[in-house]
């Protein structure tokens, strides 16, 4: 089953830190580039792994291609406000005396969201970016933060349009909401791993963001790993051989116990998806545990592959 979610505008990846939240967003961006869709990979305050994952150099606040139909960024919130105030305030000097003005620094600092907000709205403008009446991009991919963060991110809109008196931040603020909840337009898509503890925080999340009237899409259970030792095959007999012989000699020792662990390692992924699958709401697509000391472009591209 592949992951039907590559035709929206917006793809919002969401998952609690550390899951793979970042190579999965490559991954689908990777996946969205080679069907054709001008991509732009979206990320904030990040310690860029992009570029690497791409063999570019790493994504700085400028957009860069990293490949045939698939730019990127990583922006942060000093950038994203200049952007949304030389956008509001058309002309730098203008721009320089209101911004760059000591006391209104310190009013800004002081409104609480407002980095967050302009970063949701620099990606949401990327979504409207236009050139001679096309987009320019048919899919922008938001690497969100991590789960709690991105929770208190996406409620900004509702917030302004809740406390904000009539004007133009409640007009945008509308619009971003009206694509958060569109499904035609927008996916979210929750990453998590088969373990205790990120299968609860995905059911939470899946129901946070329900709870807003963004519906999550799917559900990719990241870095499962693979079946070596199936009940009953050849191999596995083996290991039950090795296991119960008390007087193993050295290495075979040492490798039974890794091929044990790998075992163990199976059944609890294992257990935790069908938990996750009974939980979840969402339809929940596996990615394999990919064995390197660090990921590359091969293994972004294959991860791609098998979404
Ligand atoms: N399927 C996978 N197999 C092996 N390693 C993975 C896989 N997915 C992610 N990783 C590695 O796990 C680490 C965390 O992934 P990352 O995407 O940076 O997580 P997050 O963005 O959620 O913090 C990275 O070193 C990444 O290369
Ligand atoms: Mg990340």
């Amino acid at each position: 089953m592949s992951l039907s979610v590559f035709d929206r505008r917006l793809i919002l990846v969401v998952g609690k830190g550390g899951v793979g939240r970042s190579t999965v967003a490559a991954a689908i961006a990777g996946q969205c580039a080679a069907r054709g869709r001008k991509t732009l990979l979206f990320e904030t305050n990040a310690n860029d792994r992009f570029g690497s994952y791409f063999d570019k150099p790493s994504v700085g606040t400028e957009v860069v291609q990293l490949a045939p139909n698939l730019s990127a960024v990583n922006t942060n919130p000093a950038a994203a406000l200049e952007e949304y105030g030389l956008m509001i305030l058309k002309f730098r000097s203008v721009y320089e005396m209101v911004f760059e003005n000591r006391v209104t620094r310190a009013f800004l600092r002081a409104i609480p969201g407002l980095d967050d907000y302009a970063m949701l709205g620099k990606a949401w403008f990327h979504t409207t970016e236009e050139k001679r009446g096309k987009p320019i991009w048919d899919t922008v991919v938001f690497d969100m933060p991590a789960s709690g963060h991105s929770m208190s991110m996406l409620r900004i809109p509702w917030v302004i349009n809740e406390t904000v008196p009539e004007g133009p931040l409640t007009r945008d603020a509308r619009t971003i909401k009206e694509l958060l909840t569109d499904p035609a337009r927008t996916a979210a898509v929750l990453v998590t791993l088969a373990e205790e503890m990120p299968v609860n925080e995905a059911i939470e999340l899946e129901e946070k963001l329900g709870g807003l009237g963004i519906k999550p899409q799917q559900i990719v259970c990241n870095q499962v790993y693979p079946q070596h030792f199936a009940p009953g095959a050849p191999v596995t007999k083996v290991l039950d051989t090795l296991a119960a012989d008390p007087a193993l000699p050295s290495p075979l020792r040492e490798l039974t116990e890794h091929a044990k662990l790998s075992r163990d390692r199976r059944a609890l992924n294992e257990r935790y998806l069908e938990e996750l699958r009974a939980r979840a709401k969402t339809p929940v697509h596996e990615l394999p545990m990919m064995f390197a000391p660090a990921l590359d472009a091969a293994h972004v591209r294959t991860l791609g592959e098998l979404l």
